[in-house]
């Protein structure tokens, strides 16, 4: 017997009684029974987002969502600033480079994050930039990008809107989203959300709608006005939802609600520090210059293959964690802390990647990681 430890940044552990509630006998979403539950969890993400903006819900994987973003709020040949330094980032300038859209790009070296005057550089330099992408937790590097700082510098310009995906980050990273002007901003179910994969939200502000306005760019499944309006008519969704992940999602967000948002991202902040601190304590680096609450990736020792030690935590020990993408293939573990996660799951990963390093002939002394991160979360 072997018992699986998910820990990969998405999809995430989904707790018992969300799994449950996805299992309830169907019901029709054109009924008052589903619309109330639709409007409710359309209300409940905004604490989670922490904004008053409209919260549309599509049924797709995150990626969805994001595309449109861009092409709700641009028309080809708009530019556009994309900002990088990961796998994820380049997905912003990819998606609009297939609408037509003029891509400038700040590129950093993977495990950095773009500095802010960079950005205000760029849109002095192209005063006619329409939108700037960013993600708030680069999640192929385990990085925290300064949303806020990036907010500061769009806020007060009438024609960019700021695009975030906070995919990975939301729920574990704080995101301010009305405070910190953040116009769209993105995420998806399987992450901190604690659900199955296969939903992806979005909040579109005021100015964000008015762009939408002038938008040519084609859309269709992923139209937001049609979704917004839907909404407003407790339709409430323009096609089929995804009822059942639906109904988990209302009870995901119950959970959610019952600790307190804030308290949740404490524990995500205690979670990562444990982790990281454990991590160092063996001897080993981390890949961020500034690590996010969600996931800690961490650079493999020289001697050792990347490949093999992903495969002996999760083939010997049942840890499941993520390796490194693109270039970083073989180079870094990734251990997730996000989503349905406590002290219990740190310490689980910490042993099993003390084992496993043992198992593939690095010095360790056991134990000593794992005593770390108790002290942390004690
Ligand atoms: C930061 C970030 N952006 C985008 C995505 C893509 O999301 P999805 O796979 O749900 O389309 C992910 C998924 O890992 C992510 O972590």
């Amino acid at each position: 017997m072997k018992k699986v430890y998910l820990m990969t940044p998405g999809p995430t552990p989904v707790p018992d009684d969300v799994r449950l509630a996805e299992a309830k006998p169907i019901i029709h979403h054109r009924t008052t029974e589903f619309a109330e539950i639709y409007v409710r969890i359309s209300e409940d993400l905004k604490v989670v987002f922490k904004t008053h903006n409209v919260v549309l819900t599509f049924l797709s994987s995150g990626t969805g969502a994001m595309e449109g973003a861009v092409s709700n709020m641009l028309s080809p040949g708009d530019r556009a600033l994309c900002i990088m330094g990961g796998k994820f980032g380049e997905r912003w300038e990819e998606i609009c480079k297939a609408y037509g859209i003029q891509v400038v790009s700040l590129n950093v070296e993977w495990g950095d994050y773009v500095k802010p005057e960079e950005v205000k550089r760029m849109l002095d330099q192209y005063p006619d930039i329409k939108a700037v992408f960013t993600t708030l937790c680069e999640t192929s590097t385990g990085t925290l990008f300064p949303i806020k700082e990036y907010g500061d510098i769009v806020r007060n310009k009438p024609n960019t809107l700021l695009v975030v995906d906070a995919i990975s980050g939301l729920g574990a990273c704080d995101m301010r989203t009305d405070e910190w002007g953040v116009d769209i901003c993105v995420s998806g179910s399987q992450k901190g959300l604690m659900l199955p994969p296969g939903l992806a939200f979005v909040s579109v502000s005021d100015k964000a709608w008015r762009f939408t306005e002038t938008s040519r760019c084609p859309k269709y499944y992923f139209n937001f006005t049609k979704q917004r309006i839907a909404l407003e008519k407790k339709s409430p969704t323009a096609y089929t939802p995804g009822v059942s992940l639906i109904v988990a999602l209302d009870k995901s967000l119950a959970r959610i609600k019952e600790e307190g948002i804030d308290n949740v991202l404490e524990r995500h902040a205690r979670l990562a520090n444990a982790t990281r601190e454990a991590v160092k304590t063996l001897g080993l680096s981390l890949l961020s210059k500034k690590p996010a609450n969600a996931v800690t990736a961490i650079n493999v020792p020289s001697n050792i293959d990347g490949g093999a030690l992903k495969r002996t935590l999760d083939k010997k020990y049942g840890v499941s964690v993520a390796g490194g993408q693109a270039d970083l293939k073989g180079k870094i573990i990734r251990i997730a802390h996000l989503g349905y996660m406590g002290e219990f799951d740190i310490i689980t990963a910490i042993s099993a990647l003390e084992l496993s390093l043992k198992d593939l002939g690095y010095k360790v002394e056991l134990g000593k990681g794992v005593a770390k991160a108790m002290g942390i979360l004690k």
